[in-house]
């Protein structure tokens, strides 16, 4: 319902979002701004309430996923004609430490087809996490952690169906370590979760060193297994604007609708960024007009790449409206909405193409002009954290469960 609502103010169109299967047409990669991310879908154990892609870790599977992955950038990097500066590169999963013994070659094969300058991003299970995988995921060059660490307390751990890892031990190691960005992720909003116990995983956090936290509202996909479900609208708004609050007493600011982080240390934000190219089986990648899903099946991905194939199983083409709501979507997350890059990206101002709906926006009291474009409000905020998670029940769920069950749908259609 509010999607629908959404997208015809927005798009000011009936027709919904529609991914259609394939299309191996050559990537343009000519971008101001292009971001790398890198999937290992493998991990020890599945987590019953995780939506992400990923398999039981299998090393012979791992070892000939790496031989696809490295496949699929020099693919890649054969179009990489202007050399244009990668800005950001992260890697994700799944575990991607468990490809630990593969992960220099998969950087070697990105800096022998790419510019990259920015820094190089992990996440990490806090099971992977020890003194020799840190030393050695800083020699090969990785040099921001993120650490699902999810709560440092059992009780919670229980009800997400995780069993107990000493959390602060993992997170103080990290910042012994010396990353330049240590994040932490948060979930919030499990059943028996009170504000104490949410106040004290997010100051353990930042007392234990990290430079970031980043506070998830649990939620339940329909092809998840959790036991208990989430706790409810209204309790959830109290535990988020009670994390506000508390970041204020910590001194840290809010980067983000779920994220607060100390001033100076480099934002960990995979999502957020104006163009990126993905790597290995479900991996997204977003360019100027579209925006594209790797096979979700490990299997088919290295079949396809095998046969010399770009591995995309689901295209999504933009108009410019489409492409600047996807932009206007993800910046809000940010909390700021800047001109400058707008007109740089779309060659067109941000006040021109979405002049009602930001007049709409400050007159509701959900935004407020900055001198470099405009802000979300306190209401903004709270108002995007609701419509972001709308969107995860009706657009990502339905995706990925279909991606999940299909290695090459026909069709997706978004509402
Ligand atoms: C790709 S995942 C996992 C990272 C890492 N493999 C781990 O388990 O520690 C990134 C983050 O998404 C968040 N997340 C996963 N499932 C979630 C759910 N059902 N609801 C809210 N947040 C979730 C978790 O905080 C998790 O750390
Ligand atoms: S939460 Fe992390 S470890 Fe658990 S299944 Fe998801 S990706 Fe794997």
């Amino acid at each position: 319902m509010v999607t629908n609502l959404l997208r015809l103010l927005f798009t000011r169109s009936f027709k919904p979002f529609v991914f259609t299967c394939r299309n191996d047409r050559n990537l343009n990669l000519d971008v101001p701004e292009l971001g790398i991310y890198v999937h290992i879908p493998f991990c020890t154990t599945l987590c019953p309430f995780c939506p992400y892609n990923k398999v039981q870790f299998d090393k012979s599977l791992a070892i000939t996923y790496k031989d696809a992955l490295l496949k699929e950038i020099y693919m890649a990097g054969s179009l990489n004609r202007n050399n244009n500066k990668i800005t950001s590169v992260y890697f994700g999963g799944g575990s991607p430490a468990l490809m630990l013994e593969e992960l220099s070659d998969i950087l070697i094969a990105l800096k022998n087809n790419f510019s990259i300058t920015s820094n190089i991003a992990i996440e990490l299970h806090p099971r992977d996490v020890n003194e020799e995988t840190l030393l050695k995921l800083k020699n090969i060059g990785f040099d921001m952690v993120s650490l699902g660490i999810q709560s440092f307390q059992e009780k919670c751990l229980k009800v997400l169906g995780r069993d107990y890892i000493n959390g602060v031990e993992k997170v103080k190691m990290a910042a012994a370590a010396g990353f330049d960005t240590i994040d932490v992720d948060l979930i919030f909003g499990m059943e028996g979760q009170g504000k104490d116990d949410l106040k004290d995983d997010f100051t353990t956090a930042f007392k234990s060193g990290a430079t970031q936290v980043s506070t998830y509202p649990f939620i339940d996909f329909s092809y998840a297994d959790n036991k208990s479900k989430p706790l409810g609208k209204r309790d959830k708004k109290e535990l988020l604007e009670y994390l506000a609050a508390v970041s204020g007493e910590l001194q840290c600011s809010r980067t983000a609708v779920w994220t607060f982080g100390k001033k100076d240390a480099p934002r960990y934000s995979s999502v957020t960024r104006d163009n990126f190219i993905g790597f290995g089986s479900s991996a997204t990648t977003l360019l100027k007009d579209h925006f594209k899903i790797n096979t979700f099946s490990v299997e088919e991905y290295i079949k396809c790449i095998n046969n010399e194939k770009i591995p995309t199983a689901l295209t999504l083409n933009f108009t410019k409206r489409t492409r600047a709501l996807y932009w206007l979507f993800w910046n809000s997350y940010t909390l700021k909405l800047n001109n400058g890059s707008f007109k740089n990206l779309f060659n067109d101002e941000l006040g021109h193409l979405f002049k009602f709906e930001l007049r709409l926006g400050i007159l509701m009291g959900l935004i407020r002009k900055t001198c470099t474009g405009y802000e979300l409000t306190e209401k903004g905020i709270y108002k995007y954290h609701l419509i972001e998670q709308a969107y995860t029940h009706q657009y990502i769920d339905k995706t990925w469960r279909i991606a999940r069950q299909e290695a090459w749908p026909d069709k997706i259609k978004l509402y």
